[in-house]
């Protein structure tokens, strides 16, 4: 099965270290690590270091979008850049190693118009998607709704949708419709109009959006206790094994590449949750924007499906 993944507002991740972060004076850094980064292709990034295949669809500006062209070639993940004017933006992260707090600098990237983007939803048409997954922010020139107009494309090329965004740009494509959504539990209640959901309403709320044709699918991610895999069928709580944890960044990312992955190699709901969630926890073990590793995902995948298998409920 093909997946396709679309990144709107592609960056290329810059990361060091300092001992502390001190104003005013020179801080000798640790050497510069560069990393592809922007949503979807981290999801694409994630699919390959699980031994799947997708293609990474995004706008690519002047040379720090060519910089970010050879880091994925290099990685193996199959690209389609299209050439916008403009610089594809630079990320900045900072480690304090002495008290391993992250500080991360983002920049808002270059403006994207609406005709720019049509021009990527042509390139991801050519290249016939099973699956089609969207994540991170737009990019300033386009309108906040813009994911409802990708929702309805996905429609139309019979690709399912699967969308990792927030707010304004969740609620627009959701009111289109599509595939699977992997809200976290701040962008569930935001979704349904909740300031912040209890636990025990979290089921409900995943039900309403599928009941309202929002979607099929919900899993709702609840960070170190898991997630919440949600379908009209019923519901499962998926725990997230105890980790080291050492940066969280890119936890959300991995979690949908897992799935996308899952689903793509004909797996049940339930693998694609507990792939999701190794995944997230696998991320989580690492430090900076570095993924996961897949040998981390193997080892908590085991104990993921051991403890479903031990605590599920059975008939007695
Ligand atoms: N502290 C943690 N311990 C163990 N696993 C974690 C932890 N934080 C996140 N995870 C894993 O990562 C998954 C996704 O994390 P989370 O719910 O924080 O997503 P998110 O808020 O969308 O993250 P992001 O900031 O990357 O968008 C969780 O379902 C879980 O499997
Ligand atoms: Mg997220």
């Amino acid at each position: 099965m093909k997946i396709v993944t679309l990144t709107l507002n592609p960056a290329l991740d810059k990361s060091s270290s300092v001992e502390r972060l001190i104003p005013e004076q020179k801080m000798r850094c640790t050497p510069l690590q560069l990393d592809a980064g922007g949503g979807g292709i981290n999801v694409s990034k994630g699919i390959r270091k699980l031994g799947g295949r997708s293609t990474a669809v995004f706008p690519s500006g002047g040379a720090t979008g060519l910089r970010l062209q050879s880091i994925l070639q290099e990685a193996d993940v199959d690209i389609r850049a299209h050439t916008v004017q403009g610089e594809t933006r630079e990320n900045f992260s900072v480690t304090e190693t002495a008290t391993n707090l992250q500080y991360r600098f983002t920049m808002p990237g270059p403006e994207l118009t609406e005709q720019q983007a049509e021009a990527l939803l042509s390139i991801v048409a050519q290249l016939h998607p099973d699956y089609l997954v969207a994540s991170g922010s737009l990019p300033p020139g386009l309108p906040e709704t813009y994911y409802e107009k990708v929702a309805a494309f996905a429609k139309k090329i019979n690709a399912r949708f699967i969308l990792d965004t927030s707010g304004a740009a969740l609620a627009a494509a959701a009111d289109e419709g599509l595939y699977l959504l992997k809200p976290n539990l701040g962008e569930l209640s935001a979704l349904v109009g909740v300031k912040k959901l209890e636990m025990n309403q979290v089921d409900d709320a995943a039900l309403e959006v599928i009941r309202q044709g929002k979607c099929e699918v919900v899993v709702v991610s609840l960070g170190p206790q898991g997630a919440l895999l949600v379908t009209r069928d019923g519901f499962e709580h998926i725990p997230a094994p105890t980790a080291e944890k050492r940066s969280t960044v890119g936890a959300g990312d991995s979690m949908v590449a897992g799935m996308v992955w899952a689903l793509s190699e004909g797996k049940s709901f339930r693998e694609m949750a507990q792939i999701g969630v190794a995944c997230g926890t696998a991320a989580t073990m690492n430090p900076g924007t570095e993924l996961f590793h897949a040998d981390d995902v193997e080892r908590l995948l085991t104990w993921i499906r051991e403890y479903g298998e031990r605590y599920r409920f059975k008939d007695f």
